[in-house]
């Protein structure tokens, strides 16, 4: 048996581990496993890599992806000679099976693939963002809030010392996961989520209300999908499956100038962007990246195609693709509710 890998999207800690876990099994029942790197554009283009044990083994505490990665979309209307390449490659290359690591989007083709054209695929859910449905977690999600929560906890310091205000804009694109657990595990005073309608006016409110009882800092985090009133129309570039560059929204500089025009504080603002994609895998992201990659490998064995892994409870088990994607999995308002007894009020 033949099999490819592939890692599109954004890139995440726990993408390696993954990769690992799957060859690692796969090899144990005798199949030749190859890497298609750069997403779909390595499919398109015809780009290749052996996937050996000698590659994979030393590659579980690295970041990243050794694939590589891109946001290309074969589906994407006016892209039909990138498909027409992908499936003539996977001809080509004789893959017997296609493990996809990604989020909705890379998932997304997959199921098409699978279910316009009898590719036999399975699903690697990843994502910072934590977004995905059907699964209690994504890898990269542990690893991204840690470094949020590593990078917040410093900048407290240098608030407390100039007593200022620093409002750090994290990504998650519209799910608020990143934003929420650094806010709550770093003890900010404040956090604006996508889920949760913005209001300047309290959070300014509550910030001059620490400042009246003694407390002269403060931590504001903002997800990078929260849309002020102050930004309505403001456009930016979509990527290949339609979305907007957050980065180029400016919301948390946004959210400093608006506190800072409300309240005596001065404010600063940080993005951490690409940083919380980055380093190494926690051990949480390590764990559940191996195991992920192993169950992938188990449905290729079995042949249970269309499937994606999805971590339920402490179990991994495969679910049809295409009831994960296209369904995002955001921030319960009960959990933001509950939490808030730290915070916002
Ligand atoms: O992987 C998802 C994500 O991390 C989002 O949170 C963010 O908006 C996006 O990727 C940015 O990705 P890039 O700049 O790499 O296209």
């Amino acid at each position: 048996m033949k099999v490819g890998i592939l890692t599109g999207g954004g890139d995440c800690p726990g993408l390696n581990p993954a990769i690992r876990g799957a060859v690692m099994r796969l090899l144990d029942h005798g199949a030749e496993v190859i890497g298609f790197t750069h997403g779909w554009k390595g499919l398109v283009d015809g780009r290749a890599m052996p996937l050996t044990l000698d590659v994979v083994e030393p590659i579980i505490s690295e970041g990243g992806t050794i694939l590589r990665s891109s946001r290309t979309n074969p589906f994407k209307p006016g892209n039909e000679a990138q498909l027409e390449a992908v499936l003539a490659n996977l001809k080509k290359f004789e893959i017997d099976a296609l493990i996809a690591c990604g989020g909705d989007d890379t998932l997304g083709v997959a199921s098409k693939l699978y279910h316009q054209h009898g590719i036999n695929t399975v699903g690697v859910p990843k994502t910072m963002d934590n977004d995905l449905s059907l699964t209690d977690y994504t890898f990269g999600f542990d690893s991204a809030a840690n470094v949020a929560l590593h990078a917040i906890d410093g900048l407290r310091d240098t608030a407390k010392s100039h007593e200022r205000v620093i409002v750090i804009e994290v990504m998650g694109r519209h799910a608020g996961w990143v934003a929420l657990y650094s806010a709550v595990a770093s003890g900010a005073d404040w956090v604006f989520i996508p889920e949760v309608e913005p209001d300047i006016d309290a959070c300014a409110k509550h910030l001059n209300q620490i400042r009246a009882r003694g407390k002269k800092w403060g931590i504001v985090i903002v997800s990078e999908g929260v849309e002020l009133p102050v930004m309505a129309g403001a456009e930016t570039e979509l990527d290949a499956f339609g979305h907007k560059f957050l980065k180029d929204m400016f919301v948390g500089p946004t959210v400093a100038k608006e506190i800072a025009a409300r309240t005596d504080f001065e404010v600063r603002d940080v993005v951490l962007g690409h940083i919380v994609r980055g380093g190494h895998p926690s051990l949480f992201d390590r764990m559940l990246g191996t195991r992920v990659g192993i169950k992938a490998a188990d449905l290729v064995i079995d042949k249970d195609w269309g499937k994606m892994v999805a971590l339920q409870g402490n179990d991994v088990l495969g679910v049809p693709i295409e009831d994960a994607v296209g369904n995002q999995k955001t921030v319960p308002i009960e959990l933001y509710e509950t939490l808030r007894t730290t915070f916002n009020k």
